[in-house]
């Protein structure tokens, strides 16, 4: 196949184009971004009993409502001494299917109330193997007036596998006969950014790989609560830690708040990514609140924004202040809901989608509303002036491709988003599904769909983000991780994902060729004097490319290929892109596409 690219002439391209959507499912966030390696840290929810707890020496231990550490942390973990007691005694956590031991300098921190004077002891150790990986001691004096936090930070040494805990003991002698209580307990490594209550350095620097430009957060269904009252709320979401009482999210297990709204727009900042934040627009799984019911939930939405955009004057921008961001996040985007076609939401979402856009419109002209679906019989008509819609696709590898020209003759003055999409072939059945070369390199094709007319495309977010290995509710996601060391497993869509936000011009470019589109795909772009053309063969036999561009010379190819069903697995990365460099004098290049491969090619 023989493609020229112009010089110019074709549609402009939205540089927001290829970002990425985050909730808390799979413990993308708690256990996963979030840096925080215990679990059930804080007793949240109501669904983790003692989860992740043990005792250590003689001693016993029991989740206790009747120490609250604070209003909204309402358990602490009480730990019984025998009056015989000699030795150290105190508890174990085991994290999220086991601690991550890493070469490297951590941080604890706990809540703690009784009388004691003298030391704590500190442990990462292999909860099977024994073998100590960090001993660190530290002096408290904590009393039985109230709960103090005390912190600490040490080293430890790397553990060869997952299979560890954190241990926190005291001198039993001291407490024999009686006992201490314990509350809302941290460990992290250092975070991304150095920020305080931050991410993981190792899982946030691999996503910061890709590029995104856009974060959607919080959800997703995540937003929207099994029932209303337990839908994401965002004032429960800031300040202290001990001030956020977590809740009983919608993907089966209960989301401590900790990487809670400003830590979202933190995340934002660090990786220069425009956020897309999702309000909660009156459907939730169990009901729809609609009509004058939904007035204080709109009242609260605007308080949310106050928080985010208002002066430090302002009652919640002063609030914000207090928490640590002095000045406003910058705020371009804001989606009306989630899903607003699906579980019942459709009939009354038009008025509820009009009494959000007002409230937020009026006050705030500038930000961009996003409806929560594409389906004009769930949309007000006519949809307020530009107001992007959302589609959501979770698709088998045929369908996305049969998905290509899906924008190509569509109104130009209708913005669109694709706000989750991914390929999922549910046809194997087996639970739990991995991206493979096909799927992503039929991903690769909507995609160039989408960038061809990424005049009305203007976002788009690869979805579900992240999984932990052990914890699986929703797969494929973009990348994958578990608790050893080299666990963290890109998807062969993360490296499409990688390539594809890497290599777009803000231009796209007419291309002649000498055949149609399929089974080769392409799409071309240029900023300045660099060119880009992306290819992806869908098919079987391998498909030799000659690509001229005008005006350059040299550049680098990047591929990505391997046998149609071919993935990496968790801990084995057996596919990544590989990089060349290409150089010809008249600007034709020469590229063999094997089967399933997606290229990109970045010349000037
Ligand atoms: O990404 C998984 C789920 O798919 C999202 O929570 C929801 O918006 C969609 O249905």
């Amino acid at each position: 196949v023989s493609l020229a690219v112009a010089k110019d002439g074709g549609n402009r391209s939205s540089p927001l184009l290829y970002g990425v959507m985050f909730e808390e499912m799979d413990h993308s966030g708690d256990g996963g971004i979030h840096g925080q390696l215990l679990q059930n840290n804080g007793f949240q929810g109501s669904s983790l009993g003692m989860t992740s707890y043990a005792p250590v020496g003689d001693a016993q231990i029991s989740r206790d409502t009747s120490k609250p550490v604070s209003t909204a942390i309402k358990s602490s973990l009480s730990v019984s001494v025998p009056e015989d007691a000699t030795s150290y005694v105190g508890f174990a956590n085991t994290g999220y299917n086991g601690v991550p031991v890493m070469n490297t300098t951590y941080n604890t921190s706990f809540w703690m109330m009784g009388d004691y004077s003298g030391a704590i002891n500190i442990q990462l150790l292999g909860s099977h193997s024994g073998i100590v990986y960090a001993d660190h001691n530290l002096t408290v004096q904590s009393t039985a007036a109230k709960f103090t936090q005390f912190s600490t930070t040490f080293d430890s040494k790397p553990s060869p596998d997952g299979d560890n805990e954190w241990h926190l003991t005291f001198d039993g002698s001291k407490v024999a006969g009686s006992s201490l209580s314990f509350g809302y307990i941290q460990l992290f490594p250092p975070t991304y950014h150095d920020r305080e209550n931050g991410l993981r350095k190792d899982l946030a620097t691999v996503l910061a790989e890709v590029n995104p430009t856009v974060l959607r957060f919080p959800g997703g269904n995540n937003i929207e609560g099994l029932q209303v009252d337990s839908r994401w709320k965002w004032n429960t979401t800031i300040g202290p830690l001990i001030d956020r009482p977590g809740r009983e999210s919608d993907w089966f297990y209960p989301n401590s708040d900790a990487l809670g709204l400003d830590e979202y727009l933190w995340w934002c900042e660090d990786m220069k990514m425009t956020p897309l934040l999702a309000v909660w627009a009156g459907k939730s799984y169990g009901d729809i609140i609609s009509g004058s019911d939904l007035e204080p939930y709109v009242d609260d939405i605007m308080n949310e924004l106050e928080y985010l955009l208002g002066s430090s004057t302002t009652q919640y921008g002063k609030l914000r202040a207090q928490n640590g961001r002095r000045d406003p996040w910058k705020i371009d985007y804001v989606e009306i809901g989630n899903e607003d076609d699906l579980t019942g939401g459709c009939a009354t979402y038009p008025d509820r989608f009009n009494q959000i856009y007002k409230a937020i419109h009026d006050k705030y002209p500038h930000i961009t509303l996003v409806a929560s679906n594409g389906d004009y019989r769930c949309l007000p008509s006519p949809l307020p002036e530009g107001v992007i819609i959302d589609l959501h696709l979770y698709r088998q590898p045929d369908d996305f491709v049969a998905l290509f020209n899906q924008f190509d003759n569509q109104p130009r003055n209708q913005s669109v988003m694709v706000g989750e999409y991914g390929c999922r072939n549910t046809s194997d059945a087996k639970g739990t599904y991995r991206s493979y070369i096909q799927g992503s390199c039929s991903e690769a094709v909507y995609m160039m769909g989408m960038e061809r007319n990424s005049d009305i495309v203007q976002m788009a977010a690869y979805a579900p983000m992240l999984e932990h290995f052990g914890l699986i509710a929703w797969s494929p996601t973009l990348y994958g991780f578990d608790s050893s060391p080299g666990s963290m497993t890109p998807s062969t869509s993360y490296y499409v994902q990688k390539m594809f936000a890497s290599n777009k011009g803000d231009t796209i470019l007419p291309v002649n060729s000498s055949s149609d589109f399929g089974p080769l795909y392409w799409v071309a772009s240029k900023t300045n004097s660099t060119y880009y053309v992306k290819l992806a063969n869908y098919g079987a036999d391998e498909q030799n490319v000659t690509v001229s561009i005008p005006d350059t010379n040299s550049g680098r190819l990047e591929m990505l290929a391997g046998s149609q069903l071919q993935g990496n697995r968790p801990h084995d990365i057996s596919i990544q892109t590989v990089i060349t460099k290409v150089q010809n004098d008249s600007g034709n290049y020469t590229v063999n596409m094997a089967p399933w491969a997606v290229a990109a090619l970045a010349v000037s």
